[in-house]
């Protein structure tokens, strides 16, 4: 049985589903070193794509259930709302951090960016901190409402590919989560 991977987000348990192995902190030792317009680049071309890939997956897997056996069930219409908001919410935080925030960060690192615009940083770190809790929240809402619909053995059903899909989109957050709140965010105060 899998734990929860967004029970503890930006805390030592993340990663790998509660361990830490010698290769996570090899990793996580290497961004802390690595520049940040390295990081920065690793967080939108795969921690962002990651994500939006993750989310058009699960939706659709969600919109064909609806289709095709789920439309008049009302727990599934509850999480098929839940996934549409969850969806609106992270796809807006990933525009604001790429238009919004690491541009920033970029020009801190270069040393370009004046007091005023270090404060705003500072203002909208704490806007997307406070994101990342609600948004782990809501998947784990999602997730407790789903537990049921898992409980398919066939891993071919829509249940349990919409489960498995979760799953995988919570991994991924988790280590996205990890950098920005661990690795990132410190680095830009
Ligand atoms: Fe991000
Ligand atoms: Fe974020």
């Amino acid at each position: 049985m899998m734990g929860d991977p967004l029970r503890h987000p930006g805390e030592e348990v993340l990663f790998t589903g509660g361990r830490v192995s010698q290769a996570d902190k090899a990793e996580r030792e290497a961004w802390q070193a690595a520049p940040l317009s390295v990081l920065v680049h690793h967080l939108v071309a795969v921690c962002h794509e990651e994500c939006r890939v993750d989310m058009a997956r699960l939706e659709t897997l969600v919109e064909l259930e609806a289709l095709e056996g789920g439309s008049l069930n009302l727990d599934f219409l509850e999480v098929r709302d839940m996934i549409s908001r969850f969806c609106t919410v992270m796809r807006t935080h990933l525009a604001l951090e790429e238009r919004n925030l690491f541009p920033y960060v970029i020009g801190l690192g270069d040393g370009a960016i004046t007091p005023a615009q270090k404060e705003a940083l500072g203002d909208m770190r704490q806007l997307l901190e406070a994101d990342h809790e609600a948004e782990a929240g809501m998947l784990r809402t999602i997730r407790g409402l789903t537990a049921a619909m898992a409980t398919s053995p066939d891993p071919a059903s829509p249940e349990s590919r919409i489960h498995e899909a979760l799953m995988n989109l919570s991994g991924h957050l988790q280590k996205h989560f990890y950098l920005e709140n661990q690795v990132l965010f410190p680095r830009t105060r």
